[in-house]
């Protein structure tokens, strides 16, 4: 299991250091939440900030776009070369297209899923995507309750994965901790993100080892 720490429960007033925190204890990913005060009822950070955490970060970006006007949002990221961009389904007009062009920009292309919205709703689009994103709480906030849903929507995800691409990756995002990352695990997710749980803990290497089952 790959561990993406989300830096929206960072200390934002010293976010080199946060950032170093997680590099340092071992994560794989750094997970960056872009939201934009009009699709999510929040407001986080752009490139001005992002680009002082890609040079501080030993480990590549995986940005997760909560935002109206994707295209646009793809454009300010992919100078800072993030491994994902990951955009919400619910909010694209032209999901197939955005995906070329996100690959075109030499950036995985992700899609995430709100916690109602079925895996079928993206059978078509999965020999495209590098990775699929399952949120498991709604997306906004970090610190918020995992909606336990999410573990029968990987099962029929990963059906679907081994049906038209194998390689497609399942990221969760949501209420991830020690508790449930086992039943994570079951379910077939590769990659999971976890923000209160990792920055809330007092030895951050150990909370992230504890999810790299
Ligand atoms: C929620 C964000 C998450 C959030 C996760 O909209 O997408 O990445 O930071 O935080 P926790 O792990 O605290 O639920
Ligand atoms: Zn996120």
């Amino acid at each position: 299991m790959q561990v993406a720490p989300s830096i929206l429960s960072a200390d934002f007033g010293i976010l080199n250091e946060e950032v170093k925190s997680i590099c340092d204890g071992g994560c794989d990913l750094v997970h960056v939440d872009v939201m934009d005060g009009h699709y999510v009822p929040n407001l986080t950070i752009g490139p001005v900030v992002v680009k002082s955490v890609a040079k501080v970060s030993t480990k590549p970006l995986d940005i997760h776009l909560m935002v109206q006007n994707n295209s646009f949002f793809v454009d300010l990221f992919a100078p800072l070369e993030p491994k994902y961009i990951s955009f919400h389904i619910e909010e694209e007009k032209h999901p197939h297209r955005l995906i070329q062009k996100i690959r075109a920009l030499g950036i995985s292309p992700a899609i995430t899923l709100n916690p109602h919205t079925p895996p079928e709703a993206i059978e078509f689009l999965i020999e495209d995507l590098d990775m699929v994103l399952l949120m498991s709480v709604n997306p906004g906030f970090g610190g918020q309750k995992f909606i336990p849903n999410v573990l029968e929507r990987a099962k029929r995800l990963k059906e679907i994965i081994m049906k038209r691409n194998e390689n497609c990756l399942i990221e969760v995002d949501g209420g991830v901790n020690d508790k449930n990352i086992h039943q994570l695990k079951d379910a077939g997710v590769d990659i999971v993100v976890a923000g209160s749980y990792i920055y809330g803990s007092d030895d951050r290497a150990k909370a992230i080892k504890s999810l790299q089952i």
